[in-house]
């Protein structure tokens, strides 16, 4: 069965920080995509801004580049090329000056469509903004405003930024892009659990042992360095991404698919998160260097830093469905492979009725594939075939998506093609709430207070993280799943 493509409604867009790398790298040619398949006309309007001198010529011009550089040839296609950059307008703006606003009120239409902001701008620039569209007259009931991590440092200054964006906006006008839930598999996560009748019954204390959500990935920090030496892997992943991946394995079923009743979930399971009191729950490591890669120091070109690039944790939920199942939670940079997944570790089974020659089955797993390859697997025990008596197989039933998609000849889509539609037709379900981005800094900030004075473990560029993380769930009999490819 083909999927069938609902064009959204003319809209303006206008992406202030245009020329920048979020923009170029991923915005662009999303909005490119969703084109070619036909979601977005040619009646929309991306007004693009940014400080460069440039005029509207010069903009196509980088952003045909971005295009030739971040999609690949074969899904480019010249008439769509054309029309997708005409759709395109350049505005000089600084957004710190006052002058230029109204250049912008003079390029956006006055035909009641939605007009989104997007703001691909540093956190510093989001009040500026914001204030200033409000101050010009730029918002009515259907303006919604776009902005995305780092939403604050710690609970006060995500809630300083809460404040700045309520004087001007319904909380129903900002979305805040967490671009782990515009991934392919994140959604399927939700269709999984509540779509199909077989895992909810089993989805509890009482079936499963814990659950491991990984993050890996194998590229180091290079070329965002001092940036990221002042935010770290807990900051950058654990808070929003990695935290959002567990909202979305425990929260219970929504009673509605809609933003508000899935919201409300995920925050009642942010809130049920307990303290994370122990020390020796949490582990902190930064890559050391090896003979032909660059040791964290020097990427961050900070010989003194204590900055994590790597973390492990338990945590734990208080309620009554998950009382007494770890959620380990690990992420890491210049680890052995780019993998992220979501693991489900069943109970063994009860008794085994088996002879001991049969060894004892494993249990099952069920892995949510975020990347690559994604998809879901379970793993089972068979009879290995064959004579030989009952000897135990441990199978996948493996459905990869892509095998999906090839069979209705379509393409894995990028989450923020997803995300941008999403803003358009006013769809937040896969948008952060303020409150839980308040209360994700709320569980985050304690664990960030007691480093004050500990030191990283280092572990080796290429390996699965520090050893104290594999002894995290070696203490308490268990193993992390390995990181491959
Ligand atoms: C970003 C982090 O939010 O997510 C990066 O700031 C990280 O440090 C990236 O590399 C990972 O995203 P993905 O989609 O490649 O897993």
């Amino acid at each position: 069965m083909v999927s069938r493509v609902v064009p959204v409604d003319p809209f303006d867009l206008v992406v202030f920080g245009a020329t920048g790398d979020l923009a170029r790298r991923k915005l662009i040619p999303a909005l490119y995509r969703r084109m070619a398949d036909g979601q977005m006309l040619d009646t929309a309007r991306i007004i693009c801004a940014a400080r460069s001198d440039l005029d509207t010529d010069g903009f196509r011009k980088l952003a045909s580049d971005a295009l030739d550089t971040f999609v690949s040839k074969d899904e480019i296609e010249g008439d769509t090329r054309e029309r997708f950059l005409s759709c395109l307008t350049y505005l000089q703006l600084d957004v710190t000056s006052e002058a230029g606003w109204d250049k912008l009120r003079g390029l956006l239409s006055d035909d009641g469509r939605p007009c989104a902001y997007y703001l691909s701008v540093a956190p510093r620039f989001f009040g500026v903004i914001a204030e200033a569209i409000r101050k010009v007259g730029l918002v009515d009931e259907q303006t919604r405003i776009v902005i995305e991590k780092p939403l604050g440092r710690d609970l006060e200054s995500a809630r300083e930024l809460n404040r700045q964006f309520a004087e001007g906006f319904a909380e129903s006008q900002v979305y805040r892009i967490d671009h782990y839930l515009g991934k392919e598999t994140v959604q399927n996560l939700m269709a999984l659990r509540f779509a199909n009748a077989l895992f909810e019954p089993l989805w509890n204390a009482q079936h499963i042992d814990h659950v491991q959500i990984t993050a890996a990935e194998s590229v180091g920090i290079e070329g965002r360095g001092p940036y990221y030496d002042n935010v770290g892997a807990m900051r950058d992943m654990v808070q929003n991404h990695l935290l959002q991946l567990l909202c979305l394995t425990a929260m219970e079923p929504p009673s509605h698919f809609e933003p508000d009743a899935v919201r409300d979930e995920k925050l009642k399971v942010l809130r049920a998160l307990q303290p994370l009191n122990d020390p020796s729950d949490v582990v902190r490591g930064q890559y050391r260097g090896g003979t032909s890669t660059s040791a964290y120091h020097d990427d961050a070109e900070n010989p003194e830093s204590r900055t994590e690039s790597f973390v492990a944790l338990k945590a734990t939920i208080s309620n009554w469905r998950w009382a007494g199942v770890p959620f380990y939670l690990r992420t890491g940079k210049r680890l052995r492979n780019r993998v992220s997944e979501i693991a489900i570790q069943f109970k063994d089974i009860p008794h085994s009725i088996f002879s001991a020659s049969a060894a004892a089955p494993k249990s099952n797993v069920l892995a949510i594939r975020l990347q690559p390859d994604e998809g879901i697997t379970l793993s089972m025990t068979i009879k290995d075939p064959g004579p030989g008596g009952m000897r135990f197989k441990e199978t996948e039933l493996d459905m990869s998506f892509a095998d999906s998609l090839a069979l209705t000849g379509k393409r894995m889509p990028d989450a923020y093609e997803r995300l941008i539609m999403d803003v358009i037709r006013g769809d937040q379900t896969l948008f952060m709430r303020g409150d839980e981005v308040e209360a994700a800094w709320s569980w985050v900030d304690p664990i960030i207070h007691g480093w004050q004075n500990s030191v990283p473990s280092l572990y080796d560029s290429g390996s699965s993280g520090p050893e104290d993380s594999l002894m995290l769930l070696h203490r308490e009999g268990r193993r992390w799943r390995e990181i491959s490819a």
